[in-house]
């Protein structure tokens, strides 16, 4: 495999290219293609660029730029993608949508329409997507590859029309794609904008911690690496035309999680803080259009490819919170915008 990677500098991509160079069944070697916006850090792999020369290269571009992204496809020899490139923040795409439409919609266009191009040589094209699509469920019930479209916010609205692009491109030319919807991911790497670590690290400082509405919305937590895991299988396996949910078998309610992200920290001794962090939980008012629960039934992906997540939430929070702790530097990089100079200075 030839693989393209596009947002292999953010949170899911990051984890995605450590897991594929370390899986010895992987030969092949991909180029990750990335625009390094906010949530894009080269330095997450500038030890596998060292670790595995030939094998892994970056090139920094935007995935609505057409010839940028013809020519990486015919410069490297491209036959396979794997499409991670996003705009992935719900809050963000309330307050500006425009990047959103950019990015996840035409962005994902444009890679469709180069790889069209190059039928002869594209065995796959995997696209990367959320079960956010599906919208709310209630009380009781699960997404199946067969639930209805019905997106609440910008972000889920254009993952959605993302997926039904891809969709089409299957039916109409032949393109041999698979889809697969994810759950809530955890673990390192991840912008400190999503839940779990910005709880994490306010609950490190003593900050507040900010719970939208009443805490009781439901999300269905899925560590990374088993999501990495399950994408790999059907890179490898996975029927042309087909889309797999993806989900960690986890629900809990978000007030439930912040509440076990504090007594981790207060378990690990952290200094800093007076008593139990349970004390900063702080409800704030709830996100417009808020999801009230999602819950993923993936038997399709376990019936037809042997996959189930293996890292249960306790052990996966536990690791997350050591890995936020121990990689401080990482984290300042982060919050300063340190790593933004970095790029500028990289990559101009
Ligand atoms: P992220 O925001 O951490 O990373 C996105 C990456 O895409 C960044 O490196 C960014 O620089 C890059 N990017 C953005 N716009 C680009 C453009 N125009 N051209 C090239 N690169 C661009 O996101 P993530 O959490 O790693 O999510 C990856 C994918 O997984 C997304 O498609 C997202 O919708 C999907 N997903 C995420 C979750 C989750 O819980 N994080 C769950 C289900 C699905
Ligand atoms: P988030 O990590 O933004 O993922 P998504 O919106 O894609 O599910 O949020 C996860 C859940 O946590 C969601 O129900 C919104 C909630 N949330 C808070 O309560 N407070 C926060 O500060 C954030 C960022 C999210």
């Amino acid at each position: 495999m030839n693989i393209l990677v596009t947002g292999g500098s953010g949170f899911i991509g990051t984890n995605f290219i450590r897991y594929l160079l370390n899986t010895p069944a992987f030969t092949g070697q991909i180029t990750n293609v990335d625009a390094l916006t906010y949530a894009g850090n080269p330095e997450n792999l500038s030890d596998m660029e060292k670790k595995f020369p030939g094998r892994y290269r970056f090139i920094k571009a935007d995935i609505c730029d057409q010839a940028a992204i013809e020519k990486i496809f015919d410069d490297h020899g491209i036959d396979t993608v794997c499409h991670f490139a996003a705009e992935s923040h719900v809050d963000r795409s309330i307050v500006s949508p425009d990047a959103f439409i950019q990015t996840n919609i035409v962005g994902t266009f444009t890679l469709l329409e180069t790889a069209k191009k190059r039928m002869d040589r594209i065995v796959r094209f995997h696209h990367i997507s959320t079960d956010e699509v599906y919208g709310s469920l209630g009380d009781t019930g699960y997404f199946t590859e067969k639930t209805p479209y019905d997106p609440s916010s910008p972000y889920s609205a254009s993952k959605a029309s993302s997926d039904h692009l891809v969709r089409a491109y299957h039916r109409t030319y032949g393109l041999p794609v698979t889809i697969s919807n994810c759950s809530n991911n955890y673990g390192p790497f991840q912008f400190p904008e999503k839940l779990i670590p910005l709880m994490i690290l306010n609950a490190l400082e003593g900050k507040p911690l900010p719970v939208y509405g009443d805490g009781g919305n439901v999300r269905d937590w899925l560590y990374v690496i088993d999501h990495c895991s399950a994408v790999w299988e059907i890179l490898q396996r996975g029927k042309t035309g087909e889309t797999y949910n993806i989900g960690g078998n986890c629900e809990m309610k978000n007030i439930e999680l912040v509440e076990k992200i504090c007594d981790i920290i207060d378990q690990k001794q952290v200094p800093g803080f007076n008593g139990s962090r349970r004390k900063l939980i702080t409800l704030v008012k709830d996100r417009p259009g808020h999801d009230r629960r999602y819950a993923i039934d993936a038997s399709k992906l376990k019936a037809e490819l042997g996959w189930s997540p293996i890292t249960p939430l306790d052990k996966g929070l536990y690791d997350t919170v050591s890995w936020y702790i121990d990689h401080r530097d990482w984290v300042n990089r982060v919050i300063t915008g340190e790593y933004r100079s970095w790029i500028k200075r990289q990559y101009g």
